[in-house]
């Protein structure tokens, strides 16, 4: 049918109507009833479409009116307890011992020392996590007064190291009386007394120093080695010139403001022994206890955590794992500084598949802060973390850190050692769940074991599995590692128009961070595709 005359000529003059002022654009987005995409609310309305994980959704982004370096990272883990990272290392006995306590705390997150030892091997590494002053050498060798040129040579040759403080103790703490350097041994009989070569004209420092200040002096008196001694003339620890490069400064370091020391996590269990595990944690310098269990609403938790508010008020505490409100109150009402999210979405799990119990991450995380936030109680969303998007997710859904064991599982600082397997270096990653991490005995008189106790069966004659031992790959140390989570997760605030949690928070109450639901094709879409082959190398 031919066009009428009016039809044809209403078409363009219809269309220039309907293009609006560009100017308008803002209060037209105005008139919408709401924002695009979905609120927080809408997205995880589980009636629509059941529970979700981190890959089901992303979050739309915002407005950017700052540079990604001046997003604030800055958390509280707990009540009391305030990180500029929002990074923990999980309890495992795989990933968190004193080195990886030490890293985590360097670069502002905290590690959770496992509980998979004896109490006072456990506490032996808080110790050290909480002696630890960057730089300084906090366990040096030292020799006695009756010790020989051939030791100093010994140590030489076994350790590579020259300059070995000579003290009246032979150890750490003990009297400063020289020092042995390889030139003092050159051309001596071994049997010849330290105490006849050693060099006494030393430049010392005092304790309490910063390590800026004691680079300098190093620098400037030329020497080897600059001892650090308490007022008493005692050593307690030491510079090395073959450090001086190394030594970096750590500007985001969680400590406790008041003593300056890292802060130091370690888990615990809730049996009887468990009190006195813990009052040698506490003896170490302790700052938060973590209740491990794989499902945290207990009756033993509730006790647990009253025992230990009142016996030790100073201690925060961190109880679960949780993944419903109602397990939450629980925990919330005995007196929880804070709560630990997950069950069954870690990386090496398989409870889920056993228990039938459990919650997808994102749901447990998201029921879970939204109602332990409003009592001021921090949620750690724990486990199923495997990029930097899941973390910044898991903040989106309302928690204040996460928590991971894989991401950081295989580096440097992770217990164990590297094995070999065609060319590549892999270090083991276990779940405390795994046959492997119950079959160690923990408490070698009562054969206690903390991994079958996380999983509440010490009673079974059959050990259930609900995790399974596994490789990963070499990863370096996981310093620079960190540091590439906290600069790309500060890219991720910036894209979302964030500068701050609290803002993130904010702004997702109000609705003005908006979410959107992934088909199994936008996840697709969303991963690198069309590719024969390519290399992801993450960070520089
Ligand atoms: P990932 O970061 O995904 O590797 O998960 C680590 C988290 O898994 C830990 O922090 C624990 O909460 C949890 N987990 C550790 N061991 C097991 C296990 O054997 N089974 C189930 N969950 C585990």
């Amino acid at each position: 049918m031919a066009p009428t005359a009016s039809s044809t000529s209403a078409v363009p003059s219809t269309s220039a109507k309907a293009l609006l002022d560009p100017a308008d654009a803002l209060s037209t987005l105005a008139s919408y009833k709401t924002g695009d995409g979905l609120s927080m609310d809408e997205l995880i309305d589980s009636r629509q479409h059941g529970g979700l994980t981190y890959n089901d959704f992303l979050v739309l982004p915002g407005y950017i009116d700052f540079p990604a370096s001046a997003a604030s990272l800055k958390t509280k883990v707990t009540r009391n307890v305030t990180l500029n990272t929002p990074f923990l290392s999980s309890p495992m006995d795989t990933v968190t011992e004193t080195d990886m306590a030490i890293a985590m705390g360097l670069m502002g997150g905290m590690g959770v020392i496992h509980n998979n030892l004896s109490a006072e091997e456990q506490a032996e590494m808080v110790r050290k996590v909480k002696m630890y002053e960057n730089g300084f050498i906090t366990e040096p060798l030292c020799l006695s007064p009756n010790a020989k040129v051939g030791d100093v040579l010994d140590i030489k040759q076994r350790l590579g190291f020259g300059g070995v403080p000579i003290t009246d103790t032979g150890k750490i703490r003990g009297k400063l009386l020289g020092i042995v350097t390889a030139r003092d041994v050159q051309f001596r009989r071994p049997d010849v007394s330290v105490t006849e070569v050693m060099t006494v004209d030393l430049v010392t420092a005092r304790q309490g120093i910063t390590l800026e200040e004691a680079n300098t002096i190093l620098r400037d008196s030329k020497k080897g080695k600059l001892p650090i001694l308490d007022e008493a003339g005692n050593l307690v620890s030491l510079l090395a010139r073959s450090d001086l490069l190394k030594n970096q400064n750590f500007p985001l370091a969680s400590k406790r403001p008041e003593s300056k020391q890292l802060y130091c996590a370690a888990a615990v269990g809730t049996r009887p022994s468990d009190r006195e595990r813990l009052s040698l944690l506490v003896d170490a310098g302790l700052d938060v206890v973590i209740l491990d269990s794989s499902q945290g609403n207990s009756v033993f938790q509730v006790e647990m955590i009253r025992w230990i508010k009142s016996t030790y008020p100073h201690i925060d505490v961190i109880a679960g794992n949780v993944v419903t409100r109602e397990q939450a109150a629980t925990l919330i009402a005995a007196g929880a500084d804070g709560l630990r999210v997950g069950m069954g979405s870690g990386s090496i799990c398989i409870t889920q598949e056993v228990m039938a119990v459990g919650r997808p991450q994102g749901t447990a995380v998201h029921a879970v802060a939204e109602f332990a936030n409003r009592f001021g109680v921090p949620v750690i969303a724990d486990g199923g973390i495997s990029n930097v998007g899941h973390i910044a997710k898991a903040l989106s859904l309302g928690a204040s850190a996460i928590m991971a064991g894989g991401l950081f599982a295989g580096t440097t600082e992770a217990p164990g050692d590297y094995v070999y397997r065609d060319g590549k270096r892999f270090k083991a990653y276990s779940g405390m769940g795994s046959l492997t991490s119950m079959a160690r005995k923990t408490n070698k008189i009562s054969g206690e074991n903390a991994a079958t106790q996380r999983y509440f069966s010490e009673e079974d004659t059959v050990k259930v599995a609900q995790g399974v031992t596994g490789q990963v790959t070499d990863k370096g140390s996981v310093l620079p590692f960190i540091n590439y989570l906290y600069t790309a997760l500060q890219h991720s605030f910036q894209d979302m128009g964030v500068q701050s949690l609290d803002q993130l928070r904010n702004n997702v109450k109000v609705g003005t961070l908006r979410f959107e639901l992934r088909t199994a094709s936008a996840q697709l879409e969303g991963g690198v595709h069309g590719l024969s082959s390519y290399e992801k190398t993450l960070y520089k």
